[in-house]
């Protein structure tokens, strides 16, 4: 099997950030174990992966991140006292946490940016395609994000994707920012990117909003070929002095080797406060047991 027909089977979910956006709460706790309305952040882009059909997924940690690794584990003990207790429910609920997915770890023991931390996962992910899912950003939409990227890698013979949504100008700088031109799309069926497909020219990290390219950021969903390995093993510290991700997608773009979506669904940006937040009350609004309640009390605030 040449490697442009190899499936995307694996995604790799960075999670060894120190959370400092949330402290105090973060001090003992993973940020991507922060509960948004009942299950925690990193549990979103999980399911996003089972969503998607990917098979493998590969956290890339630090230190005091067990508890992450303790959620997507069994959990035989706490399983038998619930169902002994007459809670098959929550059992059910308990060991359906990772659906089929194989769980692998790998440690980034120096924060040195994105870019590093994918390529600490370079062995276990191999000589294949791969997703990347920011894990403190939710993305609700009806076709899975990361599925929509799966698709175009496989339409455009193993391109890498990514999803992009237009920026404000004052937060420009929060983004790594695209240079894109629209092409005819490859084909995918009724696929719903077909009208939105982009190629990237090129990318730039957190710009200031004089230099950046276009209003189109990176949302933080990527599907890549395994190249982009060998890019950032040489790929020198950039911008905020850390290896960025957004540098080895450059090489990607400039062997014509990049697409882009702008996504059509509803993106948290739960690593920051007020978007979790946001995403806190419009996802409990969703909720099919809570949102009728919440609602009302919402309603009924005196705002
Ligand atoms: C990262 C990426 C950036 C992307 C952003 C999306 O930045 O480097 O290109 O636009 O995620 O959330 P971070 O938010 O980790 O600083």
């Amino acid at each position: 099997m040449t490697r442009k027909t190899k499936r995307v089977r694996k995604a790799v979910l960075p999670v060894a950030g120190l959370g400092t956006r949330f402290l105090p709460a973060t001090k003992a706790i993973p940020k991507e174990m922060l509960t948004v309305v009942d299950k925690p952040l990193i549990q979103y882009a999980v399911e996003e992966c089972i969503a998607s059909g990917i098979e493998h997924v590969i956290f890339v940690t630090g230190r005091r991140k067990s508890a992450i690794e303790d959620h997507f584990d069994l959990a035989p003990e706490l399983e038998s006292f619930l169902e002994e207790h007459g809670k098959s429910e929550s059992a059910r609920t308990v060991r359906e946490i990772g659906g089929d997915l194989q769980f692998s770890y790998t440690r980034q023991s120096v924060a040195l940016g994105l870019g590093h931390a994918v390529l600490c996962a370079a062995e276990l992910v191999g000589d294949e395609p791969f997703a990347v899912l920011l894990g403190d950003v939710i993305m609700a939409s009806p076709a899975p994000a990361t599925r929509e990227l799966i698709e175009i890698c496989d339409a455009t013979g193993g391109a890498g994707a990514i999803h992009v949504e237009r920026v404000p100008r004052e937060r420009l700088h929060f983004y790594g920012i695209i240079d894109a031109e629209t092409v005819e799309s490859p084909g995918g069926g009724n696929a719903a990117w077909n009208d939105r497909l982009l190629r990237v020219k090129n990318l730039v990290e957190k710009p200031s909003a004089d230099k950046a390219p276009s209003d189109l950021g990176i949302t933080g969903r990527y599907v890549l070929p395994p190249e982009i390995f060998d890019y950032l093993a040489e790929t020198k510290p950039g911008a905020g002095g850390e290896i960025q991700l957004t540098d080895g997608l450059c090489r990607l773009a400039a062997a014509e080797q990049l697409y882009a979506t702008v996504f059509q669904g509803r993106t948290h940006d739960a690593g920051d406060k007020l978007g979790f937040l946001q995403a806190t009350v419009e996802i409990g609004l969703k909720d099919p047991k809570l949102g009728t309640q919440f609602r009302e009390y919402l309603r009924k605030l005196k705002l």
